[in-house]
């Protein structure tokens, strides 16, 4: 008799709860999914969006401290091991399942249209292909090269908009065209609660384990950039058990939207997209810090790995566990994450956690582009940079959000943009209270118990 398929229907995959712990996935698909790695169309892949690696253990790292210079602990979580090579994938996948469990999206019926600056759009294509759907990827034009390649290599269609990154406005308003066709399903990164699900409850409980072995096993503030605001979720987890702790949200000081209003181009692929997105719980961030966006794109670790680790007199090879791990945004979040321990005094005890969304694997045209505009001459040169990107950082760049009228004004951009979405002004103000939050967040409960039903049936 034939061994029976351990594979679910394609329309499946793992709960939330399962993705923060997947060692409660049912032994036999634990093991087919770790299994499955180096084949990643295998459908069963769905079941490896996690931070956990086969030991279940939290893939992340603990900078040295030669490398960041402050006495706190910069623990960053790793995310270019999940499915697709992005953290990203999670929310995509986790809005398409409420969609599938909500009966709004059907197999055969149904085209996905993931609007997206890459990551998202890669793990919208990803997901679409491994849950038999054809997808349509609405993103700027002016991204690297490897991420259009990874999209048309899942078999994702792409239309490109104009600009780059902090073009994302149009991206949004392209979408709006695809929403007149009742076919296409738009999984809206920007607007839907999904995003904050994933990583309030999956990311956010990961953070925390992490943490656990570190310095006094707490966390004591929660760094990262923005893009749709998903990771930032994060934090909410951990305020929740740690009340003290502090949320950092960090811009491209090229394009300061949460800062100060401000709007320009930038090149951190990935966030600073010109908007308070509504998925934003601006209620919980208590820092805005800008960061220069050739900081992120010099500052690539990869990029003179041998340099680093002689001017930092670090054993050679020292680094090399870092290997290829950051991805621009990275870097910004590493840089924020030590200013930040550094402008609050953070001490050995204390753990700042952020996070790794990609590798370097997606820039490799980006520092092409690096050595053309600035030639990199001399050790000299290379150190000053160093100097300037590691140490550098002022509190001018750091922004108190916490008092009310800083809130009034977030919460006023949001406004501007989605009243012209057509959210209602009673939804919007409903954002305004911490409950509406934890009402998302409870919601975990029955996505996971539908999904188990969905899956026994
Ligand atoms: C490379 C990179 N870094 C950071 C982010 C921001 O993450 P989030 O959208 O969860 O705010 C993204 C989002 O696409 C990204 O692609």
């Amino acid at each position: 008799m034939p061994a029976p398929r351990l594979e679910p229907a394609p329309g499946f995959g793992p709960t939330y709860t399962e993705m923060l712990h997947p060692k409660t996935l049912p032994a036999a698909i634990r093991r087919k999914a770790l299994a499955a790695h180096a084949n990643e169309l295998d459908p069963i892949n769905l079941y490896n969006i996690t931070w956990r690696k086969p030991d279940n253990s939290i893939r992340h790292i603990v900078l040295p401290k030669k490398l960041t210079g402050v006495e706190a602990n910069i623990v960053v979580l790793v995310g270019r091991e999940f499915p697709s090579g992005s953290h990203k994938v999670g929310p995509a996948y986790a809005t398409l399942m409420e969609g599938e469990l909500a009966g709004e999206i059907h197999r055969g019926e149904n085209t996905i249209i993931g609007p997206s600056t890459g990551n998202f759009g890669i793990g919208v294509a990803y997901i679409s292909k491994l849950k038999g759907y054809p997808a349509i990827v609405i993103m700027p034009e002016q991204m690297s090269a490897e991420r259009y390649q990874r999209i048309r290599q899942y078999g994702g269609k792409l239309d490109l908009t104009p600009g780059s990154e902090s073009d994302v406005i149009l991206v949004l308003e392209r979408t709006e065209h695809y929403k007149k066709d009742a076919r296409n399903k738009v999984l809206a990164q920007f607007e839907l609660l999904p995003n904050y699900r994933f990583h309030r409850h999956v990311t956010g409980g990961s953070a925390l384990e992490a943490a656990q072995a570190h310095g006094n096993g707490q966390v004591a503030a929660f760094v990262a950039a923005p893009g749709s605001a998903g990771t930032l979720a994060a934090g909410d987890a951990i305020k929740e058990q740690f009340p003290d702790a502090v949320i950092c949200a960090l811009e491209p000081r090229e394009c300061s939207t949460l800062f100060n209003n401000g709007r320009g181009t930038h090149r951190i692929e990935g966030i600073g997209d010109k908007m308070v997105t509504l998925i934003h719980n601006v209620l919980t961030t208590d820092y805005v810090m800008l960061i220069h966006d050739d900081d992120c794109v010099v500052g690539l670790l990869q990029q003179r790995q041998a340099f680093i680790e002689t001017l930092l007199q670090l054993r050679a090879g020292s680094l090399r566990p870092f290997d290829g791990v950051f991805g621009i945004s990275s870097v910004c979040n590493i840089l924020g994450a030590i200013r930040l321990a550094r402008h609050l005094h953070l001490g050995p005890k204390d753990n700042v956690v952020t996070i790794a969304t990609d590798g370097f694997d997606r820039y490799p045209s980006v520092l092409a582009d690096l050595a053309k505009r600035k030639p990199m001459a001399s050790d000299r040169a290379l150190r000053d940079s160093f100097e300037a990107i590691f140490r550098g950082g002022s509190s001018a760049d750091i922004l108190d959000v916490r008092p009310r009228q800083e809130k009034e004004r977030l919460f006023r951009y949001k406004q501007e943009t989605w009243s012209k979405f057509g959210y209602s002004d009673s939804y919007l103000e409903g954002m305004k209270s911490q409950s509406f939050w934890e009402g998302e967040a409870a919601r975990v409960a029955e996505f996971d118990s539908a999904l188990l039903k969905a899956r026994k049936s």
